[in-house]
């Protein structure tokens, strides 16, 4: 079985990237991962990347200032250089232009805390309990330059209960987004979802599935609502996340080291001086 090349895209705590590393840890699952991407050096997914032994890169937009354009190249090239077929989005914190997407047209997909199109952006747990909604849930969706505005492919739905606070929605919610995007990721990589011109086509069979992670329903549903190189200017930025860690880890011991050598001398200088009087 030829197993679609996924890049995943993180900046964060990485539990979605978790949930597809587990997905495809089993020889059957139709994905593997390519490479894993942080714009953020200090990402805790990178530290899941390496314990699965996944290759995984830094592209700091922060080298680039306001230069979008050199960071999504930069990204870009990544991307390509390991192959990746589809590009998964999950807590990644850029939003991505229109010409990025174009050079991956139809191939990049994100998770999304919220039952779309309701509640896009930021803090949609605390923005669904405030409306006194009575579901919420996330949608996996194909991106375009507009934030979350892409046409979704699928959902899972979850009841909100009296009680809920923002802290147990959210655990519930991330829940069946660990559920959902494994799921739409093996589906498209065996055809059942097709993205054409934005739109998604997905098979009969997935669409209308009840969809909710509450105690009463459970399932997915699924809606049918690229090349450069980096230039040399940009290489710095770039890195491999292990040499990364490695540097870290060097540069720990190295400032370990220094401090151990200047507390010797001092005492060593100390001593001298109490000997002299
Ligand atoms: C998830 O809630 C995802 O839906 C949103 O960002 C969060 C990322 O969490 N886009 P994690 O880094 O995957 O744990």
């Amino acid at each position: 079985m030829t197993r679609l090349k996924i890049a995943v895209l993180v900046s964060g705590r990485g539990s979605n990237l978790q949930a597809l590393i587990d997905a495809c840890a089993d020889p059957a699952f139709p994905a593997e991962i390519a490479v894993v991407v942080s714009n953020n050096p200090e990402a805790q997914a990178l530290a899941r990347a390496a314990q699965a032994e996944i290759p995984a890169m830094i592209c700091d937009h922060s080298y680039f200032r306001d230069d979008k354009a050199a960071f999504e190249d930069s990204l870009a090239a990544i991307i390509e250089q390991h192959g990746a077929q589809l590009v998964c989005l999950a807590g990644f914190m850029r939003l991505l232009g229109p010409v990025f997407l174009n050079r991956f047209k139809d191939r990049v997909i994100n998770i999304h805390p919220s039952l779309l199109p309701a509640y896009k952006g930021l803090d949609t747990h605390a923005r669904a309990l405030a409306a006194g909604e009575t579901t919420h849930g996330c949608t996996v969706h194909v991106v375009s330059p507009g934030m979350d505005e892409g046409s979704p492919i699928a959902s899972r739905m979850v009841t909100i209960l009296p009680d809920d606070t923002v802290e147990t929605l959210a655990a519930r919610v991330l829940a069946e987004e660990h559920v959902l995007y494994p799921e739409v990721v093996a589906e498209i990589a065996r055809g059942n979802v097709v993205i054409r011109q934005g739109r998604v086509e997905s098979a009969p069979a997935l669409r209308h599935h009840e969809g909710t992670g509450s105690e009463s329903h459970h399932g997915t549903s699924m809606t049918d609502h690229s090349h450069a190189t980096s230039s040399d200017a940009h290489a710095a930025p770039i890195a491999d996340a292990q040499s990364v860690a490695r540097a870290h880890a060097m540069w720990a011991s190295f400032t370990q080291g220094t401090l151990i050598a200047g507390g010797a001398i001092a005492i060593l200088l100390v001593l001298m001086a109490l000997a002299l009087l």
